[in-house]
């Protein structure tokens, strides 16, 4: 089954405009979360501005995306900003929303020559109007794209999404008792993933994906996030496929 998968997924995707891909390996996950943590750590270490810590854990996602989509995942999810992340320094906060809006000008055209479809989830209600108008931007540019979907986690919580798909249903007159959550998700389409990692050497889920992961396999690793490499991922992918998942049952 898994083998049969991976060849149709690897046919789908080698058919579009393309460099190489690699064949996915048995095991594979196709759903993939990552809490990328460590920045300000790496920062601090080398005495370098906080800021400096985002900007080399940007480069590090920019490899991970590539090196994903190459290993066959279909649906990459990144936590970028956290519901609670306002809490930081309010100039940390400030270079982060300069350095977001710069990275969605600058990466997405490439993201969009990579075949890669780029989702938001997240409160957007809270964001700038400047911000507002990339997200919708990149989001409208890159719809039709089916290399892979990158759901970029922003001003993201996992109460926050469970509390917003409450009230949406509430607002569209559904019943308590027959509510169906995943129908108003921030992105109702994406699937659960199957595996999230988390760099840093932090063991929790901050938030993240409350809904999403009831069952995915945690990969908790040591290295901070502007260190992360390829081979990392690939051993993170590795150490999923010899899991056995059981979902409760035998
Ligand atoms: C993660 O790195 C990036 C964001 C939360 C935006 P951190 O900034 O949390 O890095 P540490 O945990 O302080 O090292
Ligand atoms: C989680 O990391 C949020 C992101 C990576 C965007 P944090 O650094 O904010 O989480 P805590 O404070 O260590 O739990
Ligand atoms: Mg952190």
């Amino acid at each position: 089954m898994a083998v049969l998968r991976n060849l149709l997924g690897y046919l789908r995707r080698s058919k579009n405009k393309s460099e190489d891909f690699l064949l996915s390996a048995e095991g594979t996950p196709r759903y993939v979360a990552i809490i990328m943590d460590g920045n300000g750590r790496w920062a601090s270490h080398r005495h370098l501005p906080v800021i400096a810590g985002h900007r080399e854990g940007a480069k590090t996602l920019k490899r991970t995306i590539k090196s994903s989509r190459r290993a066959g995942v279909l649906e990459l999810t990144v936590y970028a900003f956290s519901t609670e992340n306002w809490q930081r320094p309010a100039a940390e906060v400030n270079d982060l929303m300069k350095m977001f809006a710069e990275l969605i000008d600058r990466e997405v055209p490439e993201l969009h020559e990579q075949n890669v479809r780029v989702r938001f989830i997240g409160r957007r209600a809270e964001l700038s109007e400047a911000l507002l108008e990339k997200i919708e931007w990149a989001e409208q540019l890159t719809d039709k794209n089916e290399a892979m979907t990158l759901f970029v986690a922003f001003n993201y919580g996992g109460r926050a999404e469970i509390e917003d798909a409450m009230k949406a249903a509430a607002g569209n007159g559904v019943a308590g008792g027959e509510i169906d959550v995943q129908k108003y998700l921030y992105a109702p389409e994406m699937h659960d993933p199957e595996l999230l990692i988390r760099t840093s050497g932090e063991q929790r889920v901050s938030n993240f994906l409350l809904w999403q992961c009831a069952y995915c396999e945690l990969v908790f690793l040591d290295k901070l996030w502007p260190e992360f490499s390829e081979e990392d991922l690939l051993s993170a992918f590795a150490e999923y496929g010899r899991r056995q998942r059981r979902f409760g049952a035998r």
